[in-house]
């Protein structure tokens, strides 16, 4: 079975044939970071234009990239929450004019779903249930994948997101948006030890995450020193905050997986492409024994890939969407 999906939540137009939920048949995508990097994060009216402007192009060509016609699609999969509503709502539309015209069914899939998706992609052997980290640009959970379409939220961040806070403290220092990704490179070339940042943690949650006190205690180092004259090294500043970032968010993954039981891990989402949370998750399963999948990186991002392989698992448990299908800006992965 063949589906065809849409990905607007952001700043990526993206489209993608995907055969049962597995295999990447497309995945074309059309980003718009070089534009939003002028004003250093995402305008969300240029983001909706944007994918105004791009979206019948993107969809024609992954269309034609997997060598097949709307003949040959079982399905319209869309993302329709969370996300930019003004960015949302152009996927979303474009999704209900094609069923419209073609008679497909339409299928609604949850952005972050989606992200856990991509790891059916990457590592064909995986099924749930499973325990997953998922961490982007605007959400940090850790959420136990029951099924295909059967999530339980288990810890959540109390503010700011992981990409955010990596984002954050990168424009501080100068790294042009999205930040977290050069953050991440030059880490590779600091000390990780080299200056003490906080490892804050919520009170009688410890699933739970807060971001935004680290984030604020590696600006203000940034900023002392400024102001005092003294040049910090870059890469041991960079080094330091991803060790305490990755530290937050590995602690509280592993106490999850220990107190539930639960043996086999998985990440998701932008951030799931650092590469110090990549390679200490994989040392720490292998020392507990555990089972550990990621994405592989060119899907860590959004793309629509990762939209067909969950929208084919909503599908078959019979998730159709209406004609008066809407897009949501906040939703949470539980519905
Ligand atoms: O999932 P995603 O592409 O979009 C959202 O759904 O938000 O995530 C984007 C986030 C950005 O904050 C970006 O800086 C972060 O993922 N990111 C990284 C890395 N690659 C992308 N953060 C840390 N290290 C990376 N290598
Ligand atoms: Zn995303």
């Amino acid at each position: 079975m063949k589906i065809l999906a849409i990905e607007s939540s952001c700043d990526e137009t993206a489209a993608a044939v995907v055969e049962d939920g597995r295999k990447v048949l497309s995945s074309v995508v059309a980003s718009q970071v070089a534009e939003h990097r002028l004003y250093g994060g995402v305008v969300p009216e240029i983001a909706s234009r944007r994918h105004a402007e791009v979206i019948s192009k993107v969809v024609s060509q992954s269309l034609e990239e997997a060598n097949v016609t709307l003949n040959d699609i079982t399905a319209i999969a869309v993302t329709y929450a969370p996300g930019l509503i003004g960015a949302l709502l152009v996927g979303v539309n474009f999704a209900k004019g094609l069923s419209y015209a073609t008679g497909l069914p339409l299928v609604p899939v949850h952005h972050l779903r989606s992200h856990i998706a991509s790891n059916y992609i990457s590592n064909p052997e995986l099924k749930p249930p499973f325990l997953c980290l998922v961490v982007s640009g605007g959400h940090s959970h850790i959420v136990m994948v029951e099924d295909y379409t059967k999530m339980k939220i288990i810890g959540k961040t109390r503010d700011d997101a992981a990409g955010e806070a990596f984002d954050k403290a990168a424009r501080t220092m100068g790294m042009p948006y999205p930040g977290g990704i050069e953050l991440d490179k030059v880490a590779q070339n600091g000390d990780p030890l080299a200056f003490k940042l906080p490892r804050p943690t919520v009170h009688d949650a410890p699933y739970d995450f807060s971001f935004s006190g680290l984030k604020t205690a590696v600006i203000n180092l940034l900023h002392n020193a400024e102001q005092k004259g003294i040049e910090l090294n870059k890469a041991d500043v960079c080094a330091s905050y991803r060790y305490a970032v990755v530290d937050c968010l590995t602690t509280n993954f592993l106490k999850a997986a220990e107190d539930l039981n639960a043996k086999k891990l998985v990440i998701a989402g932008g951030v799931s492409a650092n590469s110090l949370l990549r390679s200490t998750l994989q040392d720490e399963c292998k020392k507990r024994g555990y089972e550990f999948y990621m994405p592989e990186k060119f899907l860590c991002g959004d793309n629509a890939a990762m939209v067909g392989s969950q929208g084919y698992y909503e599908y078959l448990s019979g998730n159709i969407a209406g004609t008066d299908l809407n897009a949501y800006a906040t939703m949470s992965i539980e519905k």
